[in-house]
């Protein structure tokens, strides 16, 4: 699959996710097949001003070779004044988010909010595309609200101004993360953007490889970026590899505890061991979820601090 003249090995891409796609989950999710790891959102602005702490979410684990930067601003000024610095970690594409829904965010008219301007839209991808050499791309939603849903017109925003991939949520920012992702809009927006070079991409509710399978064939997207779906489930991007070729991959046991084990050294390398062991509860959970003995498992997880907490609390499983 290409986007622009960049090649990646599968359609199948780790979404952004806000205190999750650090380094260490995007490269457990690289071992088991995504194809291109997106950092979380990155405020321009925070860029701009030389924030440490927002530069080092750019941090790549060694040898990533397909990093996506996300960007948040309400316009195109912070994205001019981040520039250097964000070319400066050379990122292989540069993905705008007109998709976030909190409040914080959307009150100074970044996210979501962007999606009732779409000429800010256009003049952000027009300023990217006339000042860098990478494919840009931009994850939207359906619309503001169910009254004013206006993905169509977005996306024609951001493909005139050069967008060389659109990835459409289909909630509207009303809906938060609840009800139902509309994959009929992803299958209208790949139908509009059909003639063109424009790669459309599909996210909300891929949350198997069973969904990955039925999203590709009803949109006609031309990939699927896993988010709540591959929290602890990085298994998601061999599963879902194996099912298009009509094979179903069940990861054993021993398997998904060595991958949690992996994630936590990888965690514990990137902040030291105290903040990986505390940060990893959350995916932990998430490697133990709906398998036998769960609970107490997560129980003893949700104040595990260290490699061996992590080992005890993982052998309380059932097999
Ligand atoms: C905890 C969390 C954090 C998220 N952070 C981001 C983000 O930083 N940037 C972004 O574009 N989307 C973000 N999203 C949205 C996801 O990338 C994805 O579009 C959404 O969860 C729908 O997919 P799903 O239903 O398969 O989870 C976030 C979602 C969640 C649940």
């Amino acid at each position: 699959m290409n986007i622009s003249s960049l090649s990646f090995s599968s359609p199948f891409f780790l979404a952004p996710l806000a205190g999750y796609t650090d380094s260490a989950f995007r490269r457990i999710a690289h071992e088991w097949g995504s194809a291109c790891g997106i950092t979380e959102m990155v405020s321009a602005e925070g860029l701009a001003r030389g924030s440490d702490k927002t530069e080092d979410l750019l941090i790549r684990y060694p040898g990533e070779e397909r990093l996506a930067v996300q960007l948040f601003a309400p316009d195109a000024d912070p994205v001019r004044r981040c520039l250097d610095t964000l070319m400066k970690h050379s990122p292989q594409m540069i993905d705008f988010n007109c998709g976030c829904p909190v409040n914080k965010v959307v009150k100074t008219g970044a996210g979501s909010a962007l999606m009732k301007t779409p000429e800010k839209i256009h003049e952000i991808v027009s300023f990217l595309k006339q000042n860098t050499d990478v494919p840009v791309s931009v994850k939207f939603r359906l619309g503001w609200d169910s009254g004013s849903i206006n993905y169509l017109e977005f996306a024609d925003a951001c493909v005139s101004a050069g967008a060389d991939m659109v990835t459409l949520h289909a909630r509207t920012r009303a809906q938060g993360y609840s009800g139902n992702a509309d994959w009929t809009c992803i299958r209208r927006l790949k139908e509009k953007l059909k003639d063109t070079d424009v790669k459309v991409f599909a996210s909300g509710d891929i949350l198997s490889a069973q969904a990955a399978c039925d999203c590709l064939r009803e949109t006609g997207c031309d990939g699927v970026m896993f988010a709540r779906g591959a929290i602890g489930n990085p298994f998601i991007f061999t599963q879902t590899g194996k099912l298009l070729q009509g094979e179903v991959f069940t990861v054993t046991l021993e398997e998904r505890i060595a991958t949690a084990l992996r994630h936590l050294e990888y965690m514990c390398a990137l902040y030291g061991k105290e903040t990986g062991c505390r940060d990893m509860r959350k995916h932990a959970i998430g490697y133990v979820r709906g398998l036998r003995g769960a609970s107490k498992v997560k129980e003893a997880i949700s104040h595990a601090a260290s490699e061996d907490d992590y080992r005890r609390a993982f052998d309380m499983l059932e097999a």
